[in-house]
């Protein structure tokens, strides 16, 4: 049974970015917010370190702009660099009002600033937190208040199978008109209709075997947005965050980088530090360095991980700043105030995506996309530590206020027919799905991972177009479900990945290959893919 449902604007992603925009709009227009788990499963429930922003007036807009095009690689786009940094300070007030606590001064009453950490990259103190989980902070504030907002309807459990434009109904041009999308308690697909829709639907970074990312973090946005015929950028550039915890059990818990900010060390298991080798900022180097490094030490050592050390700081100081991830060590048996604790890299942030325009706009009409899944300009070949929920924030006040200006122009399409299961059956071999999740994962971290090389990328290109040609042929004769979606999607992600990979014969910020070891100035460009069903849009980007 197929019900439409119809909203001024239907926002697909419950992170920050999605949840910030819903905001944003919903005293205006009416919005349907969809999000595929519980509305704050999201990689933004998981954020630790904070947000960085210019805050301190020891601080600049230039340091920090200088800072993110530096890590970046020189492929950022400076104009989209300064918009984000300078909207920072009052993205921050913006939380605040909404009610997200934030970390004091330590022995201040309450009555002073906000106790600003440092990341790797970063050349002064700006990352404002709430001690080590500000992601849970910001998100449960906003959930909250997006739950109580009488025009915000939301839709957990809900995940979208794909974008409806009209090229797609082969009406003139290319205009978002909706969304199929799949209700996964009922399991059946609905049909939502709006003037305008937003992909707020965070990274892909589920595609490799070890990641941080949380379940939902499968790329759908931008494979959706590909297969509606938007342009994809920067995919080659996967950030891999350089420590996470070596457990059995605790595959995904990140240990913040403002550990390292604070002080913490990088050690091999028999004590000595290594990270002056590679870099004179040591410790605090961007990520791709560091992540590098420790790969480099684990390959030619033969060991299977490295060790983060903070045991030299007090205690209390310990216990005080980073009290959930003490916790959590605690119970994998790993005294933070005592010992070293082992960590090893993990694929942690897709910088690449749906390429936008400084409004967060895409390449079809009336579509737009926030957050982590968008190509925006701001991180190029790497991203700056905790520039990622700023760029959620500002650029959910960016497309906000485009929406508002552009909704009145935009109709609603009353002729969309409902989702077609007539043709399919449920699947009785579920096993090649789950096979499928194995193997694409596996291949991914092999042949696409830190190091890359030629004879590894065609290897994993020769695999995943076998993929692709399977989950194809499935997705067309079984009733869809979570997983089989969330497959087709990262099959198509991972070969944007791949081919990006391919496309860049250089060595540049996260793209680091041994055929090509140097950064060379013909590839001083973003790496962007262009779909066969792709038309300009009516609102040209950038
Ligand atoms: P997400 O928060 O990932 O939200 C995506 C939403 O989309 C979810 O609600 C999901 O259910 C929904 N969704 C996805 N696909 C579909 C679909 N098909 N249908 C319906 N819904 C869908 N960045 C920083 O700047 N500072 C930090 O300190 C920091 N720490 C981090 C720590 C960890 C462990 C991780 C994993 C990331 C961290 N990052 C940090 C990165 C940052 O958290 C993310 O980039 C950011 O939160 C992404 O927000 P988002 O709203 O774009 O997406
Ligand atoms: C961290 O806290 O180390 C993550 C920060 C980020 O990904 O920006």
């Amino acid at each position: 049974m197929s019900t439409q449902y119809t909203h001024d604007v239907l926002i697909i992603g419950g992170g920050i970015a999605g949840l910030s925009l819903a905001l944003r709009l919903a005293d205006r227009v009416r919005v349907g917010l969809i999000a595929k788990g519980p509305l704050t499963e999201s990689a933004s429930l998981y954020a630790q370190g904070g947000i960085a922003a210019v805050l301190d007036n020891q601080d600049s807009i230039d340091a920090h702009v200088e800072d993110t095009l530096n890590a970046g690689g020189r492929l950022s786009d400076p104009e989209v660099v300064r918009q984000v940094v300078e909207h920072g300070a009052d993205s921050v007030q913006w939380l605040i009002d909404q009610g997200v606590l934030f970390t004091r001064e330590p022995g201040e009453d309450g009555s002073g600033g906000y106790h600003l950490t440092r990341e790797g990259g970063h050349s002064r103190r700006r990352v404002i937190h709430a001690a080590d989980a500000t992601g849970r902070a910001v998100e449960t504030t906003l959930s909250e208040r997006v739950g109580a907002h009488k025009n915000i309807t939301l839709y957990e459990h809900h995940i979208a199978v794909d974008l409806i434009t009209s090229a797609k109904l082969d009406l003139p041009g290319n205009r978002v008109l909706g969304a199929y999308v799949l209700d996964r308690n009922s399991s059946h697909v609905q049909t939502f209709t709006a003037r305008s829709v937003v992909l707020a639907t965070g990274g892909a970074n589920k595609v490799y075997l070890y990641t941080t990312n949380p379940d939902v973090s499968t790329g759908d946005g931008i494979a959706m947005a590909w297969r509606a015929g938007c342009r994809i950028a920067n995919m080659e550039f996967i950030q891999f965050h350089p420590t996470c915890l070596y457990h059995p059990k605790a595959k995904t818990f990140l240990l913040t980088e403002a550990i390292r900010g604070e002080g913490g060390k990088l050690r091999l298991p028999d004590g000595s530090r290594f990270m002056e080798q590679f870099d004179k900022r040591a410790e605090l180097a961007p990520r791709d360095i560091v992540a590098r490094a420790i790969d480099h030490e684990m390959k030619c050592l033969g060991i299977d991980h490295v060790c983060l050390d903070i045991s030299h700081k007090p205690a209390e100081f310990i216990r005080g700043h980073f009290p959930n991830i003490y916790a959590r060590c605690l119970e994998y048996g790993y005294d933070l105030t005592a010992e070293p604790v082992p960590v090893v890299p993990a694929a942690h942030y897709t910088c690449g995506g749906i390429m936008t325009d400084i409004h967060g706009r895409t390449d079809v009409d009336g579509l737009y996309a926030i957050g982590e899944t968008a190509h925006t300009g701001l991180h190029g070949a790497n991203r700056l530590a905790s520039n990622s929920l700023l760029e959620c924030l500002v650029f959910a006040e960016a497309a906000s206020k485009d929406i508002q200006r552009a909704i009145p122009q935009w109709g609603l399409s009353k002729h969309i027919p409902p989702w077609d299961e007539s043709r399919v059956t449920d699947s009785d071999e579920e096993v090649v799905v789950s096979h499928n999740w194995d193997e694409l994962r596996r291949f991914m971290w092999d042949y696409v991972g830190i190091v890359r090389t030629d004879k590894r990328l065609q290897r994993a290109k020769r695999r995943v177009d076998l993929l692709n040609s399977e989950i194809h042929e499935y997705y067309g004769n079984f009733r869809v479900t979570n997983d089989l979606l969330e497959l087709r999607n990262l099959t198509q992600v991972a070969d944007l990945i791949i081919r990006s990979a391919m496309q860049r014969k250089e060595s540049r910020g996260l793209h680091y290959t041994l055929d090509y070891p140097q950064t060379s100035s013909e590839y001083a460009h973003s790496t962007i893919l262009v779909p066969d069903n792709y038309q300009a849009p009516a609102a040209q980007i950038a």
